[in-house]
């Protein structure tokens, strides 16, 4: 096994994690050595895919934005139930990182006289999302894998799989994993580890997320004793691809799209009259999902799966160009429609997972039992559950907050780095040694069941009984196939027995993640009764804060998943109805 130390690990590379490198290399002496590891090629980490857009209210009085609004549509979006001091968090700092990434080389969208335009996106009350075309993502990533390749204490980790975090006594020691390429095991031992590995929406199979979406930081988490915050929240983003999945940027309704069903009606004025398409993504999914139950949804030849129209056509060819390209390139590629002149066949898709790591404003981890922290560990992004989106996040919000919390965590870290720290004892070693052997033991598994079986039982269940409307019954026969997959996951048979990029072993990894988090989510929702944004239950339909008002605390003991909960942080914005 091969040992490696240094001041800090980020274990994921996407928006949240290269903002963070960048930020922790500013504070921090040139001597400090940073890792960056990702189980891709860093610059395949799924913000890549990020479309539409990046929040903030960059001018403030201009056309009556305030931060005070974007915080309101934020609280309110989340159906009450974001923490509302990192809500604040949130809008106070987004400006900023708007323009940290200019000064990256972002190159946004300008109207004629060189400003940054916006665009509207759902639940937000005005145009305050920041956007480069509808590839965002890929920008921002872009720029800032140019800049910490010009970094020379950042040292990157590509196609590393990190299979355990090593805590004791409530202290960060290390990672384990493997370097995928050559199959060796690696000791990443550091003062101080920032986790931003991305959510779980692969537990899903129709999803707009890439495969690598697998939740794996939330999962050596949580095997690791670290409890986890409102899991049962996924959100369903209304306009996937059918049948392939592909996001179809929420920016095509922020320019103007229509939803229609299959009479060609503008269905959202039944649902939500004074915003229609531009409701929070839980209403419009709610309301996709509805019409298709109520027989007028469109059944797509071939595939035969039932979907809505976005309805791009009237907003013409020149402005689909110059505003919405890559959506043009892709439904003309995958599907042979082109905007201009045929409707798009859409419906909702797991798309982000509001919960995750359980986290203090600063993105710093709770130990097992909620009271401290866990010294030198953070966990941000997607990962981490900042809980800043409370149950249902609002499009363009989540950039935001990978740029925010990259930026705290990364200082954070650097802080705590360059106060020193102790040596490391022979501890990590060790139990980097017990991980290497829980490793091997799955590879040299004999077993008889194919992961992959596993993985498409999963993911058929999570569709059947997860999607946009849920029950107990559902859920709880959810619960119980899932505790058989469990059951039969330690009679997994990896075909490949070979070392050097074996895909199979990842794959089979990743499942495990899967399948934990799946797990968690499925309890967790099954307590919840109640209806809150993302999660919507036919036998509980109505929101519920006398009760509910409360974060879903999850946690593996040797009895199983103990959940608990603790109270939401309300401040300005108290709850009410939530009409638009
Ligand atoms: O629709 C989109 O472009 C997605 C944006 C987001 O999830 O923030």
């Amino acid at each position: 096994m091969q040992a490696l130390d240094y001041d800090l690990v980020i274990l994921g590379s996407g928006i949240a994690g290269m903002t963070a490198a960048i930020h922790a290399s500013k504070s921090l002496s040139k001597s400090k050595s940073i890792a960056i590891i990702s189980k891709l090629h860093i610059m395949r980490s799924h913000s890549i895919a990020a479309e539409g857009g990046i929040s903030g209210v960059l001018y403030p009085g201009k056309n009556n934005d305030s931060y005070e609004l974007h915080g309101y549509d934020t609280a309110k979006g989340s159906d009450y139930l974001a923490d509302q001091d990192a809500v604040e968090m949130l809008v106070k700092n987004a400006p900023k990182e708007i323009r940290f990434f200019e000064h990256l080389g972002v190159p946004w969208s300008r109207n004629d006289s060189s400003d940054i335009v916006f665009r509207a996106f759902g639940g937000m009350s005005i145009k305050r999302t920041a956007f480069a075309a509808d590839k965002t993502g890929f920008f921002m990533m872009r720029a800032l894998y140019d800049t910490i390749t010009q970094i020379e204490n950042i040292t990157k980790y590509h196609e590393h799989f990190i299979t355990k975090i090593l805590i004791k006594n409530n202290k960060f020691l290390g990672l384990f994993g493997i370097d995928l390429a050559s199959g060796e095991p690696k000791l990443f031992t550091a003062k101080a580890c920032i986790i931003a590995t991305g959510g779980y929406s692969r537990v899903f199979n129709f999803t707009t997320t890439s495969h690598s979406a697998t939740g794996d930081g939330t999962a050596i988490a949580y095997r690791a004793g670290i409890p986890l915050k409102d899991m049962e929240f996924i959100q369903f983003h209304p306009t996937a691809l059918v049948p392939n999945g592909i996001l179809i940027t929420e920016a095509a309704r922020g320019e103007g799209g229509y939803l229609k069903n299959s009479k060609g009606t503008r269905f959202m004025e039944h649902y939500a009259k004074s915003v229609m398409e531009l409701a929070p993504r839980d209403i419009v999914s709610r309301a996709i999902v509805s019409e298709i139950s109520k027989g007028r949804g469109i059944v797509q030849e071939g595939s035969m799966i039932k979907h809505v129209y976005l309805d791009l056509r009237h907003l013409g060819k020149d402005k689909l160009d110059e505003r919405l390209p890559m959506i043009r390139e892709i439904t003309i590629k995958s599907l042979g429609i082109d905007p201009v002149e045929e409707q798009i066949p859409v419906k909702p898709a797991a798309h982000f997972t509001m919960g995750g790591i359980h986290t203090d404003i600063n993105g710093n981890v709770f130990t097992g039992d909620g009271k401290g922290k866990i010294l030198g560990l953070w966990a941000i992004g997607e990962a981490g559950c900042v809980s800043v989106h409370g149950s249902n996040r609002l499009g363009s919000n989540s950039l935001s907050e990978c740029s925010v919390w990259g930026r705290i965590a990364g200082e954070a870290a650097a802080k705590l780095i360059s106060k020193g720290g102790q040596a490391n004892d022979n501890t990590a070693k060790e139990l980097g040694e017990d991980a290497e052997e829980e490793l091997n033991k799955i590879i040299d598994s004999g077993g008889s069941t194919s992961p992959y079986y596993i993985k498409a039982e999963l993911q058929k269940t999570m569709e059947a009984h997860m999607y946009v409307f849920r029950n107990k019954k559902g859920m709880e026969e959810a619960r119980s196939r899932i505790a058989g997959l469990q059951a039969i996951y330690s009679d997994i048979f990896i075909a490949d027995k070979g070392r050097v990029f074996n895909t199979n072993l990842r794959d089979a990894l990743e499942i495990k993640n899967l399948l934990d988090l799946a797990g968690v989510a499925v309890a967790c929702a099954i307590n919840r009764k109640e209806s809150r944004g993302a999660h919507a239950r036919v036998d509980y339909k109505k929101r519920d804060d006398r009760h509910w008002l409360k974060h879903t605390i999850a946690k593996q003991t040797a009895k199983g998943i103990e959940i608990s909960y603790m109270p939401v942080v309300i401040r300005k914005w108290k709850p009410k109805p939530r009409k638009y």
